[in-house]
């Protein structure tokens, strides 16, 4: 259910009822329909009347009372009013929030239906570099990119998960050849035990070792003109690499296989078919022995177009030759309707050209949507990119270790009789919470302050609260000694705070449509915050269990209760992130 939908539909027929020419013009479709700002403005507004009476040329008050008149209120409205020059302010009758209530309490899925016309959307998100350190900014893209797969899978659209990792390069050069000498007395197991430390190594070699940037050189053109044995060390380094990679997945409780890994390695025997194609049609051009596409469409103030080098002056391919023939792979063998980047905000040049150059080659159907959801760096709270106190790139795995270890301190202070076992798991799970929300949470394309304090923190729009909250009702129906199964009777919404809370959880569906079109990930954290919100307020306001409530008051608020709880663990499951009974 989707009342802003519902309600946009009405209000949309509502206003050709009343006379608004239908070409009028865009608002005319744009009923401008919102929840209402405050409890004053009644639960919904709808602003359509003043811009369209302003294209008109009439009195908004006067169109917007045209409106009302034409309004199919059915069971859902109870009344629309008009407040100052010509807004509409809409309250919900309710009997009938009480009973789709009632609906989302007798459904499996909160009432949320499946998407009526199911998409294929392909989310490319995580991609480490396997021949570089991973940073926290593989971290961003890999927590971001799972909430919105869950929540598009959830939502009924076909998702699939495409791990681009960086598995090619000429990096790899430097790898395999400290590889190979690793080899020689250590399994490569042994050898790649620690990442960070293969790569430093490797690196130190390649910048102060007589000889051994030459050596690296050689591997890279043996590897990339397929010599056996060089491909079998890549293959050993990409395996064990990958299983490195999803250590973390698991840890991070987030839902990449191996399965869907397809690195860029796997574009290498498209990328001179591709190169080819784009010079026969004309779409790409030789300059400078270099082969480049020239985009008009992202021309510069002076006129001039934006190059994309596709093939370099020695023959070698690039980064974005690999992204055009992913484009046209998940277009056209993936069939994908949509294809989301979730990658850092400093590649948005180099994404906007991949995608204006496949539009202009006709890599895709036009209907596809190629979507960049950016997101900013994390800083540490100096303000700058997050690093570690010397200054070196925080290792992942350390970085989730932390995360639980800080944790079970906290859960041990707050409850000291909890067992070892229980409390471990406690902590896992709040941990691991905290880190996941406090990227979710805030606007993602924006820069965001890593902060320990604030993301463990119980008070406020955090993990920890959340799963606090969520405890909280479910330790109602232990003390009640009910099972939320076995609850009875209609829904009353008599008090202001039973209202409120019952409108809350009425939006949930609309708060997932409108993440599943925007994927910002930050609206369902702010839904589910105040929606723990509202629940408190009830709580305090609204007595269950006391005693002389009446029975049936008692089974609907109950079933109130049930629902914040399901709520609250359907909304973090779909951010990848556990609930749990006690804490
Ligand atoms: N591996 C790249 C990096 O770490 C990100 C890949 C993003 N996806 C893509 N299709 N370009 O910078």
């Amino acid at each position: 259910m989707n009342i802003r939908q519902l309600l946009t539909d009405k209000f949309q027929a509502a206003m050709l009822a009343a006379g608004i020419p239908e070409d009028c013009g865009p608002v005319v479709t744009q009923a401008r329909v919102a929840p209402a700002k405050k409890a004053s403005f009644g639960d919904y507004q709808a602003n359509g009347a003043m811009a369209a009476a302003k294209r008109m040329g009439t009195n908004p008050r006067e169109l917007a009372s045209r409106i009302v008149e034409h309004l199919d209120k059915g069971e859902m409205i109870e009344k629309a009013e008009i407040a100052g020059p010509g807004f509409i302010n809409i309250h919900l009758s309710e009997s009938w929030l009480a009973r789709s209530l009632a609906a989302a309490e007798q459904s499996g899925r909160l009432n949320i239906a499946p998407a009526a016309e199911p998409q294929t959307v392909v989310i490319d998100y995580s991609h480490p570099n396997l021949a570089k350190e991973m940073h926290v900014g593989h971290l961003r893209s890999t927590i971001i990119g799972d909430a919105l797969a869950r929540l598009l899978e959830f939502q009924g659209h076909k998702v699939i998960r495409q791990n681009h990792m960086g598995d090619w390069g000429t990096q790899f050069g430097m790898l395999l050849a400290h590889l190979s000498d690793k080899l020689e007395n250590n399994d490569a197991e042994v050898a790649l035990a620690d990442l960070e430390v293969f790569y430093r190594e490797a690196k130190v070699r390649f910048d102060e070792e007589e000889g051994f940037d030459d050596r690296a050189r050689e591997y890279v053109v043996k590897l990339q003109g397929g010599d056996p044995e060089c491909l079998k060390l890549w293959q050993q380094f990409i395996d064990i690499s990958i299983s490195h990679s999803e250590e973390i997945y698991e840890k991070l409780n987030v839902t990449l296989k191996r399965s869907d890994v397809y690195g860029e390695s796997q574009y290498n025997d498209d990328l001179p078919v591709l190169v080819q194609e784009l010079l026969d049609h004309g779409i790409a051009v030789e300059d400078q022995g270099a082969v480049v596409v020239f985009l008009e469409e992202m021309a510069d103030k002076e006129g001039n177009p934006s190059p994309m080098i596709i093939r370099k002056k020695g023959g070698g391919y690039l980064y974005s030759t690999t992204d055009l023939a992913a484009i046209r792979y998940r277009a056209n063998k993936l069939n994908a309707d949509r294809i989301l980047y979730v990658v850092d905000a400093r590649q948005s040049l180099h994404l906007q050209q991949a995608f204006t150059a496949a539009r202009k080659a006709g890599f895709l159907p036009e209907s596809v949507a190629l979507e960049h959801c950016a997101f900013g760096t994390m800083m540490g709270d100096d303000g700058k990119p997050f690093k570690t106190r010397t200054g070196g790139t925080v290792k992942l795995s350390a970085l989730l270790d932390e995360a639980v270890e800080r944790a079970e301190k906290l859960v041990a202070e707050k409850n000291p009789d909890l067992d070892t076992d229980t409390c471990a798991e406690i902590a896992r799970k709040v941990g691991i919470g905290a880190v996941k929300y406090a990227d979710l949470s805030k606007t993602r394309t924006n820069d965001y302050v890593f902060s320990w304090e604030a993301m463990l923190s119980f008070e406020g729009n955090t993990a920890p609260y959340l799963q606090y909250a969520y405890t909280r009702v479910r330790s109602i129906f232990r003390r009640a000694g009910i099972q939320p199964g076995e609850l009875k009777g209609e829904i009353h919404l008599g008090t202001a705070e039973e209202r409120a809370l019952a409108i809350r959880l009425c939006q949930f569906g609309e708060v997932l449509d409108q993440v599943a079109k925007d994927t910002f990930p930050h609206v369902l954290c702010t839904y589910l915050y105040e929606l723990a919100s509202a629940y408190m307020v009830f709580y305090e306001a609204c007595p269950v269990l006391r005693e002389g409530v009446p029975e049936e008051q008692k089974q609907s608020r109950l079933q109130l209760c049930d629902l914040v709880a399901r709520t609250l663990a359907t909304g973090l499951d779909l951010l990848g992130i556990e609930v749990l009974e006690q804490m």
